[in-house]
């Protein structure tokens, strides 16, 4: 090999330790996709336990996601179902209490509840996190995507999740690098919420293609949409970044589709396989 031609490779290698590789638009444009956990990392662990939010930490997810809901004494635990029936062991603690909705239950009886088991006897006595044990837990480690679900079943949520949110020191702190996203399906609600506290950053989940008008609508407040990754193509992700809107798609497992989102040039990715997603975003 030629003297000139090995310096070349030398400072193309160096370049691209780098991240300054002339012609690595592809591997410079991952770095910008944030790795979202969907409920911690959702296929691997038990979701939106507390060991699914330390395995997503140990898989490199830039931010975790979750699912906000209030107990029958008003504490905030982090459930996705309105019902504790598939993710917890509550038919067995507690079999006269049918249909085991998450509101009748007190923080008290919940944390009686194995959530672990159902997904693996390896996690056999995982516990329901609070909402303030699963902020501790994510920490300054990593972003946090939270959602409060199904809030119309909670009237007031809002206020709850807010005073709450505030009490919590790691919350102030993600807040204040930026690190932090309240998301909902339930615009109505996302709204009262963000009149409540505009300070932070607010997202819209779509279940259907968002159109122009939803878009535009979308630029007047919020900080992101969160649509389906199957419900869009390139020209929603330019339109949402034209209108100063980030993007973040859901529910994203599959390398194939995650690479279609990056060459699209979404902003994050919400996936139950962050692993899967930090090889594929660190191969550029
Ligand atoms: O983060 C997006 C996604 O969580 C919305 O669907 O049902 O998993 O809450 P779901
Ligand atoms: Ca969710």
């Amino acid at each position: 090999m030629s003297g000139p031609r090995r310096l070349a490779i030398l400072l193309l290698a160096a370049a691209t330790l780098l991240g300054f590789a002339p012609g690595s638009a592809s591997a410079a444009d991952s770095h910008r996709v944030a790795n979202i956990a969907h409920r911690g990392s959702g296929a691997m662990a038990p979701e939106n336990t507390l060991a699914s939010v330390r395995l997503a930490l140990q898989q490199g997810a830039d931010y975790i996601e979750n699912d906000i809901m209030r107990t029958s004494d008003g504490a905030l635990v982090i459930m996705h179902d309105l019902t504790l029936a598939r993710t917890t062991n509550v038919e067995q603690v507690f079999p006269d209490r049918a249909p085991w909705n998450t509101k009748d239950f007190t923080l008290a009886e919940i944390k009686q509840l194995d959530a672990g088991s159902w997904f693996s006897a390896s996690y056999a006595g995982q516990r329901v996190p609070t909402l303030r044990e699963w902020v501790e837990a994510v920490g300054s480690r990593a972003g946090m995507l939270l959602e409060a679900k199904d809030p119309w079943a909670f009237p007031g949520i809002e206020l709850d999740i807010d005073k709450e949110l505030r009490s919590i020191p790691a919350f102030g702190k993600a807040l204040a690098s930026g690190r932090v996203i309240m998301q909902a399906g339930d615009e109505p609600w996302l709204r009262s919420y963000h009149d409540l506290a505009p300070d932070v950053p607010v997202g819209l989940l779509y279940y259907t293609r968002p159109t122009d008008e939803q878009l535009v609508s979308a630029s007047t407040w919020l900080d992101s949409v969160h649509p389906a990754l199957g419900n869009i193509d390139q020209g929603i992700v330019d339109r949402a970044h034209a209108l100063g809107l980030d993007i973040h798609v859901w529910t994203v497992n599959f390398g194939g589709d995650m690479s279609r989102g990056i060459a699209w040039g979404v902003d994050g990715i919400i996936t139950d396989y962050p692993s899967v997603l930090r090889d594929i975003l660190r191969k550029g």
